[in-house]
């Protein structure tokens, strides 16, 4: 399979690279910042047939073009789409009073319209895969976006921006409706990485294995739900 994968450098998205990779898979993997990109160059040495990195952020318009033009230039189509980079700045969980309405720009910015922004460009190229899926985009969500979970915060911009992640694929699987790609909300799990903090359930290889796993499990039929590591489909 073909598979592309955005903030891939570290956490969740460079050890799904890790283990789409040890499956045979051929992996795109983005990346903003070369000084925190060493573990993944050192996939791409070990794996350079197979894996290929782009620079980018995904709040650039010319950024996200260029992922499309390197992309284009190098697989006849992506079978899987990770949208999976993302931010969590509001780590002290403030109240409505003191939350900048700057920092819920900034958070919506790159979780929800960067995820947009990534999804439009790379659309004609997934729309070209010939899995039974009929292509794959994964728009990663969170726990913490499900209006049925007993946990609640206050991180209002990352609660806010993953709901909003939930609905553009909801909104994504009926427009394509049965032919075109499959679109899931996907919920990685709680990884210990630097936004999941250390005290979180999965260590990072447990959730790149267990991500891969059941991302390649996903079924056209699932189109339009919100799926978890574990391949459960949760409620909105
Ligand atoms: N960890 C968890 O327990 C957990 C739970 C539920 C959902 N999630 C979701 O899973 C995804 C990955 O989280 P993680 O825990 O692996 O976080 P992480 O370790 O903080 O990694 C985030 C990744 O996103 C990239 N990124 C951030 N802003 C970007 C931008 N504007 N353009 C391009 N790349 C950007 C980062 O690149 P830089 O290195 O350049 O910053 C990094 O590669 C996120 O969408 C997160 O909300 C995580």
């Amino acid at each position: 399979m073909i598979v592309f994968i955005t903030g891939a450098n570290r956490g969740i998205g460079l050890y799904q690279t890790k283990y789409f990779l040890a499956d045979g898979d051929t992996v795109i993997a983005t990346y903003r910042d070369e000084a925190e990109a060493a573990e993944l160059f050192a996939l791409q040495k070990e794996h350079e047939d197979r894996c290929h990195t782009v620079q980018g952020d995904i709040t650039a318009d010319a950024d996200v073009e260029g992922f499309k033009t390197f992309a284009e230039g190098l697989v006849p189509a992506i079978d899987i789409l990770v949208n999976n980079a993302g931010i969590d700045i509001e780590q002290a969980n403030p109240g409505i009073e003191e939350v900048g309405i700057d920092l819920l720009e900034h958070v919506f910015s790159v979780n929800t319209l960067g995820t947009v922004r990534v999804c439009k460009a790379l659309l004609p190229l997934i729309r070209k895969s010939i899995q039974s899926t009929r292509g794959l985009i994964a728009n990663t969500t969170s726990g913490l976006a499900s209006m049925s979970n007993p946990v609640m915060m206050t991180r209002y911009g990352y609660m806010m921006s993953k709901v909003s992640i939930n609905m553009l694929s909801r909104g994504m699987a009926f427009e394509f409706g049965e032919n075109g790609p499959t679109v899931v909300a996907w919920s990685p799990g709680w990884v210990q990485t630097r936004l999941g903090t250390p005290a979180a359930t999965y260590t990072l290889d447990e959730g790149g294995r267990g991500n891969v796993t059941t991302l390649k499990s996903i079924t056209a039929n699932q189109s339009g739900k919100v799926i978890d590591m574990s391949g459960e489909e949760w409620s909105f």
